[in-house]
């Protein structure tokens, strides 16, 4: 009811503002000279956008045959896109409209037209204020991975942070406002900072992050949106190590957020969202002392349509609060009916892998202690299915530090492609519900693309107290009795428009609805989740929806900054191509 006083409340104040975003060729579109003079104000660092696949079309004014194999070649490449002002790692997000290849179509339209390439908060202020002022579609890309979308979007200006640099380190911090010092170490990263170079410089100081998988990853998206890590379930999510953030909210001012100050945007930026509250200019993050790790993968396969396959897995996964309760975490992936000619394996197999991680604080945890625990484990999963299966628990190796396993086993990220992710999040109550049902969920979910469970919540018992600063953000309520984040992802061939609309049907209304029917009133994580998730307001926000909507509409109540799916954009629609306010309210 509130939600829907508020709505009625805006759409008034609302009605009298243009029905679109400004977009070039109306009367309200900003001349060349005010372009110009935003590009002085900006000591030249407004970038008027050609699409990055142009160069390899000759119908283009920016083509250069020298330039494309390169550019080709790049696309393959996560870090490419990163590098890029405008392009995502997902071709998706810039609706396939120019791949660099001759054959397909090339336009502009689902890319930026000008960018801010920030340097400094003042820059993003600048662009912030021009947007606003200007009425223009203003979005944020900091690296381009996102799986939804939100940091893409036609006719926009967007503010591009990878070039805001600077990493410094602290051996206590005082956030600003406080009256007292936090004694633990803290690194302050610039806004394009990526979590590979942030843990390899903590790496060089004996210190360890809470980071993800993925080097390219940035500091604004992974952290707006929780951010989990193998190390989740030791230290909480990577939102949960936030002492301070800097930020540029719609209204145009550069706030120091934290614990002592601007407390409600500090909460709602941990968990809330990327591009939604304000853009992130710089992050101070809590990092600890390295430490040993202790890592292994092991395996389970089976002959392809062993009808015991789902049964052997769930009462696997049956046992991750007890492996969660020793200080174990996982990235687990199962992938029925496969092949692979690497491992001689020809004929198609069931097969689950497990990266199984446990981070050593004691004389205890040892290479032994961890294969001891995996074995007692897998043994009990397949007991009731003697021969069927065939399990591997190899050795585990030790490495003096966590960033040593990660350098080692994480390679460069592909880019390219058409793909959408499905995300639920389970505690231990679906987890260890009786196993038919959790094999039968687990079966519609995963039985034709696969799924990932990564055991990485931290509602575990780990061996260190996460402590909340500021009494708590959203992604700690969110994730609070949550072990394992399941993913889906489903891919189509670019323009194939039948097999994307299958595709995605599938992943909304089968997969993920699977798992929504185990765990109805769970949720989803926000930055691994589907763009097409139903009553999304609720699914990744829970009860903190209101709150959220409420500070969105303090600091951005003209949608200054607007995503999709992100808090308070409703009443907005994007129709061809340009952002519209739909006329008649909307629906949550
Ligand atoms: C290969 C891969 C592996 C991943 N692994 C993990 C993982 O291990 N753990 C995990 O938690 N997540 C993981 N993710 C998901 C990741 O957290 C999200 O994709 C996240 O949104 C990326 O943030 P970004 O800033 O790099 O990307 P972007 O696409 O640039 O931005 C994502 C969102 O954040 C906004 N944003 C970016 N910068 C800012 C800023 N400075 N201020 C305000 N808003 C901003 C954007 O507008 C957009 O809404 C992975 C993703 C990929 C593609
Ligand atoms: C902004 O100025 C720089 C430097 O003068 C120039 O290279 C760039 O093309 C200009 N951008 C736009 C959009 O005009
Ligand atoms: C963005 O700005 C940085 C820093 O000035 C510069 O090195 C880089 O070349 C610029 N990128 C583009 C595409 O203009
Ligand atoms: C790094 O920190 C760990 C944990 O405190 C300590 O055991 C180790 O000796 C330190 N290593 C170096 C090189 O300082
Ligand atoms: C397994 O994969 C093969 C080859 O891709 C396919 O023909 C077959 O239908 C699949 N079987 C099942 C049960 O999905
Ligand atoms: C696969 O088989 C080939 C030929 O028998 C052999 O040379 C290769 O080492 C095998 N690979 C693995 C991973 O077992
Ligand atoms: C790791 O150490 C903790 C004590 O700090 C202990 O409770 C736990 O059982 C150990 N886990 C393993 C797998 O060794
Ligand atoms: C994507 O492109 C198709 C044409 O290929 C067009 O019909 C559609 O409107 C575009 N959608 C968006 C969101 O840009």
């Amino acid at each position: 009811m509130l939600v829907y006083l508020l709505s009625l409340l805006t759409l008034t104040s609302a009605s009298f503002l243009p029905k679109c975003k400004t977009i070039p060729g109306t009367e309200a579109w900003p001349s060349e000279d005010q372009w110009t003079s935003l590009n002085t104000s900006l000591s030249g660092h407004l970038i008027k956008v050609s699409p990055p696949g142009a160069v390899c079309h000759p119908s283009q004014s920016t083509f250069n045959p020298t330039t494309c194999p390169a550019v080709q070649a790049g696309w393959k490449t996560s870090a490419w896109h990163t590098e890029d002002p405008v392009s995502s790692i997902q071709d998706n997000w810039n609706n396939d409209t120019c791949l660099p290849d001759s054959n397909a179509p090339c336009s502009g339209a689902g890319y930026p037209l000008y960018v801010v390439n920030a340097t400094s908060a003042m820059d993003v202020k600048t662009g912030v204020d021009f947007a606003r002022k200007h009425d223009i579609r203003l979005i944020v890309k900091g690296t381009g991975h996102d799986y939804l979308g939100r940091s893409s979007g036609s006719n926009s200006l967007s503010i591009w942070t990878r070039h805001m640099r600077g990493l410094s380190f602290h051996n206590s911090f005082r956030p600003r406002g406080c009256s007292t010092t936090i004694n633990v170490h803290a690194i302050t990263a610039a806004a394009g900072t990526q979590m590979g170079e942030l843990n390899e410089q903590a790496y060089l100081r004996n210190l360890t992050i809470v980071s993800g998988g993925a080097e390219t990853v940035g500091v604004g998206g992974y952290l707006s949106g929780g951010g989990h890590s193998i190390l989740t379930p030791t230290f909480g999510m990577a939102a949960d190590q936030v002492l301070e953030m800097e930020v540029v909210t719609p209204d145009g001012r550069i706030r120091k957020i934290n614990e002592c100050q601007n407390r409600d945007l500090f909460w709602a930026f941990r968990g809330g969202g990327g591009s939604t509250f304000g853009i992130i200019t710089s992050v101070t993050i809590q990092a600890h002392l390295s430490f040993r790790h202790i890592s292994t993968t092991a395996y389970i396969a089976t002959s392809a349509g062993n009808p015991n396959f789902w049964s052997a897995i769930a009462k696997l996964i049956s046992h991750f609060p007890a492996l969660d309760a020793l200080g174990i975490s996982a990235y687990t992936f199962i992938r029925p009916n496969v092949t692979s000619p690497e491992m001689n394996i020809t004929e198609p197999i069931d097969a689950y892998a497990g990266i199984f991680h446990l981070p050593a604080f004691s004389p205890e945890n040892t290479t032994e202690s961890l294969r001891e625990a995996l074995t007692v484990v897998f043994e009990k999963a397949l007991a009731a299915y003697p021969g069927e299966f065939l399990s591997l628990v190899p050795p585990p190796v030790e490495y003096s530090q966590f960033w040593e396993w990660w350098r080692d086993n994480n390679g460069p990220l592909n880019g390219g492609g058409d793909v959408i992710v499905g995300s639920r999040l389970l505690g231990k109550k679906e987890l260890m519900t009786d196993t038919a049902t959790l094999a039968k969920a687990l079966k519609a979910a995963g039985a034709v693309p696969g799924l990932d469970l990564y055991l990485v919540g931290p509602g575990g018992n780990g061996p260190r107290k996460v402590v909340r600063r500021g009494g708590g953000s959203v992604v700690s309520s969110i994730w609070k009795d949550v072990l394992v984040h399941t993913v889906i992802g489903v891919t189509w061939p670019a323009f194939d428009k039948d097999t994307e609309l299958r595709q995605k049907s599938l992943l909304t209304n089968k997969y993920v609805e699977a798992l929504r029917q185990l765990a109805p009133d769970s949720h989803a994580y926000v930055n691994e989740a589907d763009p097409n998730e139903p009553n999304f307001q609720r699914t990744f926000w829970g009860d903190n929806y209101e709150r959220l909507l409420a500070i969105k509409r303090k600091y951005d109540p003209t949608d200054v900054l607007w995503c999709h799916p992100c808090v308070g954009n409703e009443g907005w629609k994007v129709v061809d191509n340009v952002l519209c306010r739909v006329p008649h309210g909307f629906e949550l």
